[in-house]
């Protein structure tokens, strides 16, 4: 028999571990991703990693737990969809914090994504806007708090039975909105009852990726939308909405609004958590 090398036992150790933290089987998962993922969970201490809760067109989320019992959403970009890297040309063209970019191969596409998604979760978190918290970001990977219970997330909006669809859930998120606009100086784009989750009967925005700075060129047009998006919603349930033209014109009242206020370069310079 050959004889193995003294760190033998050691590395089969690490890879056991390994894959016991990922018990799933996730054929999506390619190897590089899943070596990335063993880096993020040594980083937040995480002991186990569940199966898939959502494979949407971007992205996969994954409930993970780490050793004090805590739950993280975990959302994994594909990294090799035609869909994701026209999506990421689309949305961050013409958004001056990514200018910089180098946009020729998919994998830095799709990492630049992740970082966008995680960027815009931090300047709404920090302006008091109710979404997850960001933790880290790494390559395609990103990790925020878990809404929900124990790895059982919350409903959508959508998914809530109809007496739990009130008027101050309505308002709540036109709160959440404003502090979007006026506070992180950011529009959501793609607001709708599938993109925010109802804990504790309080409502969470997420889905964060495509969201860009009110200075750009199409943001009031995306925020028009999400705003009649959320109007429709509650219409229909038999709420009663406020207009969209007033609603928009009290909330950018300002008619300077349009760079919101802001310089290029007022950006936070703070490390956003990326491990390098
Ligand atoms: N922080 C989170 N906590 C619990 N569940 C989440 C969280 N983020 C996303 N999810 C679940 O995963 C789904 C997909 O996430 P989302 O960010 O909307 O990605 P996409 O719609 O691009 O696939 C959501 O609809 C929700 O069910
Ligand atoms: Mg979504």
């Amino acid at each position: 028999m050959p004889k193995r090398p003294p760190d033998f036992k050691k590395k089969e150790e690490k890879r056991r571990k390994d894959e016991d933290l990922f018990k799933v089987v996730d054929s999506t998962i390619d190897y590089t991703t899943f070596n990335n993922l063993m880096i993020v969970s040594r980083k937040l201490n995480l002991e186990e990693i569940f199966g898939s809760i959502s494979s949407g067109k971007e992205a996969k989320i994954y409930p993970g737990k780490d050793s004090k019992g805590k739950f993280y959403a975990i959302k994994i970009f594909y990294v090799s969809t035609a869909q994701s890297k026209r999506a990421v040309q689309k949305y961050t063209k013409g958004d001056y914090r990514f200018e910089e970019a180098k946009t020729g191969n998919t994998r830095s596409l799709i990492e630049l994504w992740t970082k966008k998604e995680f960027r815009n979760l931090r300047e709404m978190y920090d302006a008091k806007v109710r979404v997850p918290e960001p933790y880290i970001f790494y390559k395609n990977i990103l990790v925020m708090d878990f809404i929900g219970d124990n790895g059982i997330r919350a409903p959508l909006l959508r998914e809530l039975p109809e007496d739990e669809i009130t008027e101050s859930m309505y308002l709540d998120i036109l709160e959440q909105i404003t502090k979007m606009v006026r506070g992180a100086k950011l529009v959501h784009g793609d607001l709708s009852e599938y993109n925010i989750l109802v804990f504790d009967n309080l409502p969470y925005i997420i889905d964060v990726s495509q969201s860009t700075p009110l200075e750009n060129e199409n943001s009031i047009e995306m925020l028009r939308k999400d705003v009649e998006n959320i109007n429709r919603f509650f219409a229909d349930r038999g709420i009663e909405v406020q207009e969209t033209n007033s609603f928009l014109s009290n909330l950018l009242g300002d008619p300077n609004v349009h760079n919101g206020g802001r310089s290029k370069n007022s950006g936070s310079q703070q490390d956003y958590s990326e491990i390098k």
